[in-house]
């Protein structure tokens, strides 16, 4: 494997973005649900079909400041925080910020300020047009979508996270050219109809028209989707190689819980590090985006992501693949400014070019489904 690592990174372009990545080091990652309280109710939204609002914040800060204080000695250097609704804690989240790589997800209504957070990567949810997003999220009345726009105008920090339904897919040019006229970048994540709705947010209806629709976003404006086609295809087909998505190959599971010790030893990859904090900051939950869910409901991208980055030795077999997988890690690198910012998005229209969203297909073919070597406990 070395001399086809070696033989890959005789390009410059793969060379620079590698060295980039090796740098900056290892991940050592948790995520954290700030606050159990939100300010509005999203239909279908994990943490209150879960109730994991039930584990509530501490409200001592000398509590939280212990938490932060035993992340660091256990070595964690990255925390996405979630919740809840982060904004409404922002004393917490600055204390992240200070001591750790952080990513921010927030519903856009209360504006997060410039003072105190100049580099913090902000990811500002939105879940469809002006229309599906008032029905999904504002309660059949409040544009959230508009007051995020609003709020962070010509904002350097932010994405948007748009987290697209099935049957709306016809809705996504419409959106990413508002959010890219306001100055942000786009990310895209896929939904769970929790609450089982069906119709057009049914997830079972699968994601082909989505990633297509992604895929001429990512060609109209390559400039500013941090998500590729490749992991868009990773996400929508469920398939890395020769395995199918789901708990048995999930790399988003909370180490240290009970819960999952069977996963842990059934010799596919997982992040050894990596605890999914309740809001009490104490226990954890099984996994990034549930307790108890039915995995088939799920699409998490950032979990996706992990599948992917884990599983570098299936990558090898030609630079094309290689260049999948390497793109794949410096996107989450960058989104999560962990390198760079300024410097990285300059990279992402020749990153767009390079990688091939239908090499997975291809390869499977030619090969006869390689086997998908495991490489546990590394830190990404
Ligand atoms: C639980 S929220 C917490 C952060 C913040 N309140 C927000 O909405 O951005 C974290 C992310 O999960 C997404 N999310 C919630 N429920 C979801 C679902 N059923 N399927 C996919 N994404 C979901 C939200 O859109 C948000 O981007
Ligand atoms: S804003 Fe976030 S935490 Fe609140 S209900 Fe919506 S998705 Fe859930
Ligand atoms: S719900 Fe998703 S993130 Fe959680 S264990 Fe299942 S596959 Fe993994």
């Amino acid at each position: 494997m070395a001399g086809q690592l070696k033989e890959y990174l005789q390009d410059p372009f793969l060379n620079q973005m590698y060295s980039q990545i090796r740098q900056a080091g290892p991940l050592k990652s948790i995520l954290v649900d700030i606050t159990h309280v939100c300010n509005i109710r999203c239909q279908g939204c994990y943490f209150f079909a879960e109730e994991m609002d039930k584990n509530k914040a501490p409200q001592d800060e000398a509590e939280f400041d212990a938490f932060i204080e035993r992340e660091k000695a256990r070595g964690t250097n990255f925390v996405s925080v979630a919740g809840g609704e982060p904004s409404l804690m922002l004393n917490r989240v600055k204390k992240i910020y200070d001591n750790f790589w952080i990513m921010v997800v927030t519903n856009g209504l209360r504006r997060i300020p410039y003072e105190g957070f100049e580099n913090m990567p902000i990811a500002v949810s939105v879940w469809g047009d002006h229309d599906t997003d008032i029905a999904l999220r504002g309660s059949g009345k409040r544009d959230i979508f508009a007051r995020g726009l609003q709020n962070y105008k010509n904002d350097p920090r932010v994405l948007w996270y748009y987290t697209t339904t099935t049957g709306n897919a016809h809705q996504i040019e419409a959106v990413v050219e508002e959010c890219v006229a306001n100055g942000n970048y786009v990310l895209f994540n896929f939904y769970g109809d929790l609450s089982h709705q069906g119709g057009n947010i049914d997830h079972q209806r699968g994601f082909e028209e989505v990633r297509r629709q992604i895929n001429r976003m990512i060609e109209r404006y390559p400039d500013r989707i941090l998500l590729s086609s490749y992991i868009s295809q990773v996400v929508s087909s469920g398939r890395l190689y020769n395995e199918n998505w789901g708990y048995d190959v999930c790399c988003s599971i909370s180490a240290d819980n009970e819960i999952n010790r069977e996963r842990l030893q059934n010799g596919k990859s997982y992040n050894l590090h990596f605890r999914a904090y309740n809001p009490n900051l104490t226990s954890t939950r099984r996994c990034c985006i549930g307790e108890a869910r039915d995995c088939s409901t799920c699409y998490d991208v950032w979990a996706h992501f992990s599948w992917i980055m884990l599983n570098m030795k299936a990558h090898v077999n030609s630079k094309q693949e290689f260049t999948n997988w390497l793109t794949t890690i410096y996107l989450f690198y960058l989104i999560n400014r962990i390198i760079d910012f300024e410097a990285g998005v300059k990279l992402l229209p020749q990153i767009h070019q390079r990688v091939s969203g239908d090499s997975i297909a291809l390869e499977e073919f030619k090969m006869g489904l390689p086997v998908l070597l495991e490489q546990p406990a590394l830190n990404w």
